[in-house]
């Protein structure tokens, strides 16, 4: 059977994403990101696309490690100015009736239960049609001006953020039992207090004991999607994440990194055909191969070096604006993104500092696909067909015109071919994307929470284990 292929918009509340510079083409309209009806437009397209959803990335802190100076990142608008993703969900759902819309947000500032509140809001306004992207960020500024002096070490990020999940696991599917909400008018009982329970909750970085504030949203926990390269992060993806995110410059990278999540989510007991994977990807497509690549050739009149290096820099925490461009890019150990620094400087290809601006100026650390819709749609196919991924997360270049394109353009080339989809399956966001019910499946970990009272006693008898070993010793 032909592999069907998937899309999601990869987007960001701000100006410049993944392409800096590119905000300055007369076509580009990021600039209108504090404009709901600009965001609901682009819903609707995306829509109409039958894209699986719009992704919206988040930092937060700014990029200030190249040059170490935060001047070009304003400058540039690279990633800052950049808006609240969370408060994009409502609208955009009102504008549609499908889409998915997975939020960023950090395990690393906010504190769970404030933000458990915020993420099951959104599952009730959107119906059940939100994902949280599960982050656990890179960012020393961020840390800093929230007041924890830095980051925490990367590992000890992952540590917290499967701490951090357990709480709102815990209050998202422990705390109000199912049928706890009444609203019997005639008893005047709106909530039966005996079916609402703390959830107890006593750990290493979070002490949470009481109730859930909001009852069950439609999906109770909202979709989880995780992008972890690392060691520590492909483990925390394979547990955990129901569609995960890779950032692979080429098949041979995906194919193995698919591989070892898929192996690992097996090992924990999961599906592992039921995690969807998404390759980044930018595609610059026209109805003929020359228009594509002369389409790419303007984009790239607009990148702009020293934006890209702000987001390289920012993402491997090495400081490019220290080397001249002739300079190598060497292997730095760093506390942000592990895996690019890996990429970079311990891969096959040795770059130079201007070839890695000239490469991420369009499309980040995506690949980026030119072409005709025949020609996109076969490289899409191999890709597929190559590496086991199941579809793609979509930058844009210049936009909405990039988004526009692919629906106008490309997914009629797919649809034809029969390898995407013509429509979308009716309920949650978790039922389209996966047809099983609402809720996560029993062999998810969140799924060990949904008797709080018997974790509870569990958690209990266990603290006191070693309390009781030590009085008869
Ligand atoms: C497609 C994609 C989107 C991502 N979006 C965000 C984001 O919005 N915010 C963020 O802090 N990190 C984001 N990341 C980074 C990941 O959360 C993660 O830090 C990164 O993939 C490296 O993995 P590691 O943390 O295990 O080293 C994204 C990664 C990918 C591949």
């Amino acid at each position: 059977m032909v592999r069907q292929i998937r899309f999601n918009a990869f987007d960001m509340n701000c100006v410049g994403h993944q392409s800096p510079g590119l905000w300055a083409h007369p076509r580009d309209r990021s600039y209108k990101y504090k404009d709901l009806d600009y965001w609901q437009d682009l819903g609707r397209t995306l829509e109409r696309g039958i894209f699986d959803g719009i992704f919206i990335a988040d930092v937060i802190g700014y990029y200030d490690v190249y040059k170490q100076s935060l001047f070009h990142a304003l400058e540039q608008a690279a990633q800052i100015p950049v808006n609240d993703p969370l408060q994009l969900a409502a609208p955009i759902a009102l504008a549609t009736e499908h889409l998915g819309i997975g939020i960023t947000a950090s395990t690393s500032f906010e504190h769970p239960y404030t933000f458990a509140r915020r993420l099951s809001t959104a599952d009730h306004h959107t119906k059940g049609r939100v994902g949280w992207n599960i982050v656990t960020s890179y960012l020393e500024s961020g840390a800093k001006n929230v007041g924890q002096g830095g980051l925490r070490r990367h590992d000890n990020r992952y540590e917290v953020a499967t701490e951090y999940v357990e709480v709102l696991y815990k209050l998202f599917e422990g705390s109000w039992e199912e049928g706890a909400v009444l609203r019997d008018a005639d008893r005047r009982i709106f909530t039966d207090p005996s079916k609402v329970h703390e959830i107890g909750h006593k750990g290493k970085y979070f002490d949470v004991p009481g109730f859930h504030l909001c009852e069950p949203s439609p999906q109770r926990t909202p979709l989880l999607y995780q992008a972890g390269a690392s060691g520590a992060g492909k483990t925390f993806a394979a547990q955990h994440a129901e569609c995960v995110f890779v950032a692979a410059p080429i098949k041979s990278v995906l194919k193995a990194y698919i591989a070892d999540v898929r192996r690992q989510a097996a090992e924990a007991g999961r599906d592992a055909r039921k995690i969807l994977t998404y390759n980044l990807v930018t595609v610059i497509v026209d109805e003929t191969d020359d228009k594509a690549q002369a389409k790419f050739r303007e984009y790239q009149q607009y990148a702009s070096y020293d934006g890209a290096l702000v987001f390289m820099s920012g993402w491997s925490g090495i400081d490019f604006g220290q080397y001249a461009p002739t300079d190598l890019v060497k292997k730095v150990e760093t506390n942000a993104i592990v895996s690019v620094v890996d990429h970079l400087a311990g891969g096959s290809k040795s770059w130079t500092i201007e070839e890695l601006a000239r490469w991420g100026g369009v499309g980040g650390l995506g690949p980026v696909f030119v072409g005709s819709p025949a020609t996109i749609a076969d490289i899409l196919q191999e890709w597929v067909e190559e590496t086991d991924v199941d579809g793609f997360n979509l930058a844009y270049a210049v936009t909405p015109e990039s988004f526009e394109d692919v629906v106008n353009l490309l997914v009629p080339e797919l649809q034809k071919r029969g390898v995407y989809p013509t429509s979308y399956r009716p309920g949650t966001l978790r039922e389209k994307l996966f047809g099983d019910g609402p809720y996560l499946p029993s062999s998810h970990p969140a799924a060990a929470y949904r008797d709080i009272e018997a974790v509870k006693r569990r958690e209990h008898h266990a603290a006191e284990a070693p309390a009781r070993q030590s009085v008869e010793a």
